[in-house]
């Protein structure tokens, strides 16, 4: 038995985030409208707040939310949306911007303040406002999951606001917002995507479901991914990336994800290493690990991706993967020391590591953070 929990509706296509007026209900007359800063610099906040407006609409445009935002700037949201009287919420922008509009679009209606849901001490028990998802980059799901990454003020660490309320009411999926994005961004997104999708299709949450879709996106993100990268005006590899990130993030929110995840957050956090790009350089190697008791899927995510048919295969193609993306092998450069492992170790033990497809003991973990920290290279 299993559950699927996704969005009332996904939208796909060049476009689609034009259809904003129409995704909402007829009852929604006043949106609070997130826009991540470059959407605002680009016109883009503007002519869909515009949009709104001509469908007679009251629009309030608020600019942004910071990289991972702490609890305190979704309560700061959530009040602007009161002031406003907002009945929905919108959000234009990366997995931040996203994440910050879907934990303040669930609060709205609650009691108390963020912080008392993300250190566990209430609990979000009912739907907040219509909450419609944009992304402007490819990967990051966080316009299909239930879940918002914030940081912890006091640990610095990124963890997440859960609720099966928070998933967004609809998602726009429009490729062609992808666009402009630097090259530094469609490789770390389009990889935190790719390893996603991997982490997806091992996750010992993993379903039918979610398998399919997983293995299609790995296949389709491993051909088009580097080619919209080399070229960001192949519309073709830009549009089917777009759409595997979407593949994927259906999928992933199903399942949860794997140690990569795990590791990656508190990476993360100490040595400001990009999520995307922690993400890749930390594959291969863990990857590698969990090939060595659990083979069958890696031999068949490297039937999928064109590898070969062994897990080696797989590892293999995750490594030539990254370094086509020009990220470093391993965490030297970032500065990664046995003096980091600790802190690593403590706070890698969220929901990702419990969907690993093999356990991590604290010294397994750490044999892989010294080969990340490029001992004897
Ligand atoms: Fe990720």
């Amino acid at each position: 038995m299993y559950d699927l929990v996704l969005p009332r509706k996904i939208c796909f296509g060049v476009r689609s985030s034009r259809r904003l007026p129409e995704i909402l209900p007829a009852s929604a007359r006043r949106v609070m409208l997130v826009a991540g800063s470059h959407t605002v610099r680009s016109g883009l906040a503007e002519m869909l707040s515009d949009l709104l407006k001509k469908s007679g609409r009251e629009v309030l445009l608020v600019n942004g939310a910071s990289s991972e935002p702490p609890p305190d700037e979704i309560d700061s949201l959530a009040d602007s949306a009161r002031a406003f009287r907002a009945d929905s919420v919108a959000a234009v922008g990366g997995g931040s911007v996203i994440d910050a509009a879907k934990a303040a679009a669930a609060l709205v209606p609650m009691e108390g303040r963020c912080m008392d849901y993300f250190s566990g001490s209430a609990v979000i028990d009912r739907p907040g406002l219509f909450f419609v998802a944009i992304p402007t980059t490819a990967g990051t799901g966080a316009e299909m999951t239930s879940n918002s990454v914030l940081t912890d003020p006091v640990s610095k660490i990124k963890k997440s606001l859960r609720s099966p309320f928070m998933t967004p009411s609809a998602t726009l999926n429009d490729p062609e917002l992808l666009t402009d994005a630097p090259s530094r961004v469609i490789a770390f997104c389009g990889l935190d995507a790719f390893v996603q999708a991997a982490e997806c299709f091992t996750s010992t949450r993993g379903n039918p479901f979610s398998r399919s879709l997983a293995l299609s996106a790995l296949s389709s993100l491993a051909v088009n991914l580097p080619a919209f990268y080399d070229d960001p005006r192949n519309e073709e590899a830009r549009d089917k990336t777009a759409e595997a990130s979407m593949m994927t993030g259906v999928a992933f929110a199903q399942t949860g994800l794997g140690a990569v995840h795990g590791l990656a957050h508190p990476i993360g956090a100490l040595l400001h290493v990009p999520h995307g790009e922690a993400c890749a350089i930390l594959m291969p190697y863990v990857f590698g690990f969990n090939a060595e008791t659990v083979p069958e899927p890696y031999a068949e995510m490297a039937r999928a991706v064109n590898a070969g048919s062994s897990a080696s295969d797989f590892v293999r193609f995750t490594k030539s993967l990254v370094r086509h993306f020009d990220i470093p092998e391993n965490l030297s450069s970032f500065g990664l020391t046995d003096e980091h492992f600790p802190f690593i170790i403590k706070n890698c033990r969220s929901g990702s590591m419990k969907t690993n497809p093999r356990s991590m003991s604290d010294e397994q973990a750490e044999n892989i953070l010294t080969e990340l920290a490029g001992a004897g290279k």
